[in-house]
């Protein structure tokens, strides 16, 4: 049978550990897609910069990402950032391939453009690695709640954040002092400053409210604190209370009096009690604890960044791209959305 083409944008450390993956173990993807893959081509700024360890036949490589986009079913783009990146995901659905995608700056600003496209174009855009890395939860929270009604979310979306914020808890040590040991862990935004400053939450949370509430919610609607303020007198004082502080991102549904419904979506330092399931989140790890109507309360945790986590959710996303095409079924499986009013954080 004819292999599917996928396309590899970007080969930074989440892109080498997908086409290792993709590399070494072709016979697990044929065997779960019912079709081989072929790695057709790996678009990168640099051709010259040294990228051994992926185990890649270095003719794979190519600085021409519009056109290869354009000999591929699925593309994976991990270049990061708004463009190249959106123009080349609406050209990959032009070209009809299905897209998957961890890029969370994107999406959070214009998301709805391209679930559009995507619809228009008959086919699929993933990102389960857009929101906490290898943690299944874009799909649980499409798919499996879709029939439960979610009232709040609240997670721990930034591990770089989590780092500095447990470290300080546990040494008593500064946030300035923290800060280089957590960039050295490679988890942090190539500008950390969006990781201490709550963007990168900020738009994960987005994310997160436009699937929990079947609603479509901007990083600009998201109010934002991040932790820069926050001192080694702080966390002693949390501490003192028998809470911790977290960098939570929290997206509730909100009634109004007039029985009206918005969405309310935040990032912010939060109190949490110790006795609290988010409280144990430690080091870089991420957790989301979800309330719903039915299901109650559920918590998913794991980790939030990494080269082979975030691969992980990289590659299930590809393979469910990957069965879409064998079987001709389309979309993510997301379709009619409320437009819910975005309250603002006085009005909560
Ligand atoms: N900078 C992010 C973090 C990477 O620290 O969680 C994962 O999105």
């Amino acid at each position: 049978t004819e292999p599917l083409r996928v396309a590899l944008l970007g080969c930074g450390t989440v892109g080498s550990s997908v086409a290792r993956r993709l590399v070494e173990h072709p016979e697990e993807f044929s065997a779960r897609v019912g079709r081989p893959l072929e790695l057709v081509g790996v678009a990168v700024r640099d051709l010259d910069k040294p990228r051994d360890e992926a185990g890649l036949d270095r003719s794979l490589l190519t600085t021409d990402a519009e056109g290869l986009v354009t000999r591929a079913d699925l593309v994976i783009e991990l270049i990061g950032g708004i463009e190249p990146a959106r123009s080349l995901i609406l050209s990959a659905f032009e070209h009809g391939a299905s897209v998957v995608t961890g890029n969370k700056a994107l999406l959070g600003e214009d998301g709805p453009r391209l679930y559009e496209a995507a619809s228009e174009a008959g086919v699929d855009l993933h990102f389960e690695a857009a929101v906490a890395g290898a943690i299944p939860l874009i799909r649980p929270m499409r798919e499996s709640l879709a029939g439960d009604q979610v009232r709040r979310v609240m997670g721990i979306v930034n591990g770089t954040t989590n780092f500095i914020l447990d470290k300080m808890d546990r040494t008593g040590a500064d946030l300035a002092d923290v800060l280089a040991e957590a960039q050295q862990l490679g988890y942090a935004e190539a500008d950390p400053t969006a990781d201490v400053e709550g963007h990168d939450a900020q738009a994960k949370a987005a994310i997160l409210a436009s699937l929990a509430f079947h609603t479509r919610v901007a990083t600009s609607d998201v109010s934002c604190e991040g932790i820069t303020a926050i001192t080694s007198d702080d966390i002693r004082t949390v501490r003192r209370m028998g809470c911790v502080l977290k960098l939570l991102a929290i997206c509730e549904r909100v009634e109004r009096p007039d029985g009206t419904a918005g969405v309310s979506a935040r990032v912010h330092p939060t109190i949490v009690p110790r006795s609290h399931p988010l409280a144990s989140v430690r080091e870089a790890f991420n957790a989301v604890f979800v309330e719903t109507e039915l299901a109650g309360e559920l918590m998913f945790y794991g980790p939030g960044a990494g080269a082979d986590p975030t691969a992980s959710a990289v590659l299930g996303d590809l393979v469910q791209a990957a069965r879409h095409r064998v079987t001709g079924a389309r979309g993510p499986g997301e379709s009619a959305y409320a437009q819910l009013p975005v309250v603002p954080l006085g009005d909560v």
